[in-house]
């Protein structure tokens, strides 16, 4: 059976493309999912990509990751810095978690230097662009041993 990698983003990331391109590029999300399909295909993965503003969502999908996906590609967007309850949610899954940022997020405002969710995370990533999904896809991949 296909392992299945979920790749969730938080607030905001709906808009990427449009949301301060000089930060986080001119792709869209619907780019992220093509590009992340291709590069899972190759390891014989597939991917769910999912985006809410919604804290709660977020934590109902680690939850239903629980039982249907083999490892999570997460960029929590700005719940990444306040959120103690997607840690929480990550804590009960068991396969790895990487952790996105398109931006240098070590380059920016001091808030955004703590990440809860780095506590779990397996890897993170951060300043690569919207690629550094792709790359975490493809980590995902040597994980899974796919
Ligand atoms: C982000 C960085 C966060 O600080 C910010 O709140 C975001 C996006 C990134 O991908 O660079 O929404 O996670």
């Amino acid at each position: 059976m296909t392992k299945t990698v979920f790749i969730l983003n938080g607030p905001n990331l709906n808009l990427l493309g449009q949301r301060q391109p000089e930060i986080y590029g001119r792709d869209t999300l619907a780019d992220v999912e093509a590009t992340c399909s291709e590069v899972a295909a190759a390891f014989g993965l597939t991917v769910r990509l999912l985006q809410s503003n919604w804290e709660g969502q977020i934590i109902d999908w680690i939850h239903e990751a629980r039982h249907e996906a083999a490892g999570i590609v997460i960029n929590p967007g700005a719940f990444t810095h306040t959120s103690v309850a997607i840690l929480d949610a990550l804590n009960t899954f068991e396969g790895p978690v990487l952790e996105v940022h398109i931006s240098n997020v070590h380059r920016r405002e001091s808030f955004r230097h703590h990440s809860y969710v780095s506590l779990r995370a397996d890897g993170v990533i951060a300043g690569f662009g919207v690629e550094g999904y792709a790359l975490a896809t493809r980590r995902m991949g040597s994980l899974l041993g796919a």
